[in-house]
């Protein structure tokens, strides 16, 4: 199965790409698409249409399209929630010791990584940010 992994402005801004990517990596998950990309608005809302609702939603659109994000496609058995578990609880002050959040969030916007948290979003996401002669089989 797969599913989307993306460093946030904060992960790139400070430096964080290489080490998100080696966790990745070390677990044993395959990067079947990576991309840099500087999200505009437009797809700033649509990515988070569902906190468009919350009183910190045009905050996020702010932080979320200050600088590049990197996106991925991971492939590996039980992806989503794999990954989940990987990057930590949104808030960094619940996230625990040895996930990316737990170790390297600032605050509960700046927390270096976004992923899919199921099956459909991260289809819905995936279709969002890839094409599908941007996966790869290998
Ligand atoms: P993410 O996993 O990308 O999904 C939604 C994002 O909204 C979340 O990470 C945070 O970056 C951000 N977020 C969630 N809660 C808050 C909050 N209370 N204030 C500001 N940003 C938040």
């Amino acid at each position: 199965m797969k599913t989307f992994l993306a460093v946030k402005p904060d992960g790139v801004e400070r430096g964080l790409v290489g080490e998100v990517i080696k966790r990745v990596e070390d677990r044993g998950l395959k990067i079947v698409g990576m991309k840099m990309i500087w999200l505009d608005e437009e797809m700033a809302e649509e990515h988070y249409e569902e906190h468009k609702d919350k009183e910190f939603f045009s905050e996020l659109i702010s932080y979320i399209t200050s600088s590049p994000i990197v996106a991925m496609a991971i492939e590996g058995q039980n992806a989503v929630s794999v990954i989940r578990d990987m990057i930590g609880a949104t808030n960094p002050s619940e996230a625990s010791p040895g996930t990316i959040r737990g170790d390297y969030a600032l605050d509960i916007e700046q927390n270096v990584v976004h992923a899919a948290d199921s099956k459909e979003t991260a289809e819905r996401e995936l279709n969002m940010y890839f094409d599908e002669e941007e996966l790869h089989n290998y």
